[in-house]
C-alpha cells in the first residue's frame, strides 16, 4: 500500500481496531457497523495512547460517513464475507478514496463451488454469508471505479488462499489460486 507517515487511512469494519498508526505512523479512521466495537475499540486506543492517531465512527461500510475523497487510502480485513451488497461497498470506499489510491482487501474468499457447511466463523447460516471469489472481487470493484470514473487500484488478497496481488488491467486469473485451503468444497 504503500504506507508512510501522515497518510490518512480509512479502516472498514475495523472491529476493536488495528495499529498501523503505530507500526507506520499513519493517521487511522476506524468504521464499524456494531456499536459496542467502537466503544471498546476507542477505549483500547485511549488505553494505548494512540488516541491522537485513530480515531472511530460508528457507521456502515455501505454508507460511510465521510466526505468524497477523504482518504488516501483504505483496507478491509475479514469484513466483506458478511456485507451483502459487495458492489455498493466498492463504490462506497472509492468515492471517500482520493484518486488512484489503494483499497487493500483481505476476506474470507470463495475458493471453489459447492455447498458452505454452516456454521462458520464468520457466520452461523447462510443468512449472513456472502462469500465470493478473488474475481468477483475484481469485477465489482472494476465496475465501482468506472461507473464513478475515478481510479483507484484494488489489493485482493483472500484469507485462506495465497496472495494474489490485482490491480485494474492486471487481474491474474482466479484459476492461478491455489486451491487450499478450501472454502465450501
Ligand atoms: C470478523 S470482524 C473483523 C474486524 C477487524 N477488521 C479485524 O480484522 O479484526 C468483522 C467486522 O465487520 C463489521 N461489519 C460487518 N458488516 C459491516 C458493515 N456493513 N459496515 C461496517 N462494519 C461491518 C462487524 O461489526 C465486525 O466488527
Amino acid at each position: 500500500m504503500g504506507l508512510r507517515p501522515g497518510l490518512s487511512l480509512l479502516d472498514v469494519g475495523c472491529g476493536i481496531g488495528r495499529h498501523l498508526a503505530r507500526a507506520h505512523g499513519c493517521r487511522v479512521t476506524g468504521v464499524d457497523l456494531t456499536e459496542a466495537y467502537v466503544a471498546v475499540a476507542e477505549a483500547l486506543t485511549r488505553r494505548v495512547g494512540l488516541q491522537g492517531a485513530i480515531s472511530f465512527r460508528h457507521g456502515s461500510a455501505l454508507a460511510l460517513p465521510f466526505t468524497d475523497g477523504a482518504f488516501d487510502g483504505a483496507y478491509m480485513l475479514h469484513v466483506g464475507m458478511n456485507v451483502p451488497d459487495r458492489s455498493a461497498l466498492f463504490a462506497g470506499v472509492r468515492r471517500v478514496l482520493r484518486p488512484g489510491a489503494v483499497f487493500a482487501v483481505h476476506d474470507v474468499m470463495r475458493l471453489a463451488p459447492g455447498a458452505l457447511d454452516f456454521p462458520l466463523p464468520w457466520t452461523s447460516g447462510p443468512e449472513a454469508s456472502f462469500v465470493e471469489s478473488p474475481a468477483a472481487y475484481r469485477r465489482r470493484s472494476r465496475t465501482a471505479a468506472a461507473a464513478g470514473n475515478r481510479s483507484c487500484v484494488v489489493l485482493v488478497r483472500p484469507a485462506y488462499g495465497e496472495s494474489c496481488p490485482a490491480s485494474y488491467g492486471a487481474a491474474p486469473d482466479s484459476a492461478s489460486i491455489p486451491p487450499r485451503p478450501r472454502v465450501g468444497s
